[in-house]
């Protein structure tokens, strides 16, 4: 069935790190309508097994191909290493997972070609990130970590607190000593963590890959005779998610600066 240009982009994650994809895409696309859908239930996915992450993925797809999205914006790490192919499968629109933007921003960016990455387990694990940079040839040389203690740290709003540096500190270690010039923020949480990553990693290059996913939703709404080119009116944002609404309404206001609607979703 084709789809109209009117129709929102559907935008999903475990929970509140995907808002940073969003608040990017919002940026670059302020005409276009979305829905976000936070899995605030079943956060975090990133300790979660391939088949777990799978059938996560797909039940929210189907909730937002309800909702009669015209794209999906897959805005987490864990669920892009495992489930895009599974989504193509029960999704007939276009599909963005977010890793191969990140990868190659992290490559423009980088000068000496030595790049970190950090995610969690299952990202790192899953060697998405080991995949997607092997196609950029054998000079490019990589290193991983993964930091599960992360997305807890922001799930529970202490991104600023002593406790994530010493994290940071303890997961960092290794990685600075590998002399990388650019560290790809693997994980859509991350970039609430950027002023303690970039302090514990001074001077290194931080890839957030919202903008670059943001570029590229763009690009393929314009591929695909999809992008709503109305300049004058505002596109609206509408969340759900699968927990309680109280405390993703406190961050969506952060990350959007004003109250938008949000409301619990079963799936
Ligand atoms: N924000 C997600 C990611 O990019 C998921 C993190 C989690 O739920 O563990 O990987």
């Amino acid at each position: 069935m084709k789809c109209l240009k009117n129709q929102p982009i559907g935008i999903f994650d475990s929970g509140i790190g995907g808002l940073t994809v969003a608040r990017s895409i919002r940026k670059a696309l302020p005409g276009e309508n979305m829905i976000y859908f936070g899995d605030t239930a079943r956060v975090p996915y990133g300790n979660k097994s391939r088949d777990t992450i799978i059938r996560f993925a797909c039940e929210i797809v189907k909730f937002l191909v309800k909702k009669k999205v015209k794209m999906i914006v897959i805005a987490c790490n864990t669920a892009s290493s495992f489930s895009l192919n599974a989504i193509k499968k029960i999704y007939s629109g276009p599909v963005i997972g977010v890793i191969s933007p990140g990868v190659k921003e992290a490559i423009d960016v980088s000068e000496n070609g030595r790049i970190g990455v950090i995610g969690t387990n299952s990202t790192i694990n899953s060697r998405s990130y080991n995949k997607e940079i092997a196609k950029y040839g054998p000079d490019i040389k990589f290193f991983s970590e993964s930091c599960p203690l992360f997305v807890p740290l922001v799930e529970n709003k202490f991104s600023n607190d002593d406790i994530a540096y010493d994290v940071a500190e303890r997961y960092l270690k290794e990685l600075k000593k590998k002399h990388i010039d650019t560290l790809i923020l693997g994980c859509t949480h991350y970039p609430i963590l950027k002023k303690v990553i970039s302090s514990v990693m001074n001077g290194i290059k931080l890839v957030d890959s919202s903008s670059a996913v943001a570029k590229k939703v763009k690009d393929v709404l314009v591929k695909e005779d999809l992008l709503l080119s109305d300049k004058r009116s505002q596109g609206w944002t509408r969340c759900y998610v699968s927990d309680d609404v109280k405390g993703f309404r406190v961050d969506a206001r952060i990350f959007f600066k004003k109250d938008i609607s949000i409301k619990k979703a079963v799936l």
